[in-house]
């Protein structure tokens, strides 16, 4: 099977836990796609969706689902995403499609976090993927330099040559050399770095299920 269809393969098996009724929460990325074209065969049985991003969001809208803020529901049951690492222990790095923030706030709204990913995301230590962390543009000097102190070397990530501005309108920073064998400790010490708006360590928001897309069909992984 190739990448995508792997990719297919998780995005189908995503809608299982998909209740009827309910409004779910849905990431970004070239997985998630797929959960939403998907999501699309139930639209009549949901209520509708709360977007990571506004590549989700219009995604979402041209298949006649509706998007909600997410400041007008409460709680939602499932949150489904993609990862660019996941662990054995259900932790990630996000980030790589630069929409982490909202992710993280949706999965924090959410009660169980379904991440779908091929197996290529698996990996037995976070930190190989440049990690993505948002920033405030006038502190991405300064948390360059923290992140050199800690052994890590912080990039501005950019755009047609100029910094990438997220839909939140800040900058975003990709940071290789780390190897995160701690995740909770990390994400706990960089989220306390001033203009860090959000580190792309999902510890605290940690997946509840990884639907694992293999050659042998769906590996489901529970945390
Ligand atoms: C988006 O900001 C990311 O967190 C994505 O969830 C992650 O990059 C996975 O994307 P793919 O499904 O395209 O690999």
């Amino acid at each position: 099977m190739t990448q995508d269809e792997l990719k297919a393969m998780v995005g189908r098996a995503a809608l299982k836990y998909v209740q009827p009724g309910s409004i779910v929460g849905v990431g970004t990325g070239s997985t998630v796609n797929k959960f939403i074209e998907a999501l699309a065969s139930m639209k009549d049985r949901i209520q509708g969706a709360v977007s990571s991003s506004s590549a989700s969001t219009e995604r979402l809208q041209a298949l006649g689902i509706a998007v909600f803020d997410a400041n007008d529901v409460g709680d939602l049951a499932v949150y489904v995403d993609g990862a660019d690492e996941i662990d054995n222990r259900g932790y990630m790095i996000k980030g790589g499609g630069a929409a982490l923030t909202r992710e993280k706030i949706i999965a924090a709204q959410s009660h169980q976090f379904i991440c779908i990913a091929d197996e290529s995301k698996l990996v037995g230590v976070l930190g190989r993927f440049p990690l993505p962390v948002e920033v405030i543009p006038m502190a991405a000097g300064r948390v360059i330099r923290q992140f050199a102190a800690m052994g890590g070397t912080a990039q501005l990530r950019c755009k047609d040559g100029q910094p990438l501005v997220t839909d939140n309108g800040q900058h975003l920073l990709d940071v290789t050399g780390l190897t995160l064998s701690e995740p909770l400790r990390f994400e706990n010490e960089v989220n306390q770095w001033p203009g860090v708006v959000t580190v792309g360590v999902f510890g605290h928001q940690k997946a509840s299920v990884c639907l694992l897309g293999t050659a042998q069909g769906v590996r489901t992984m529970t945390f």
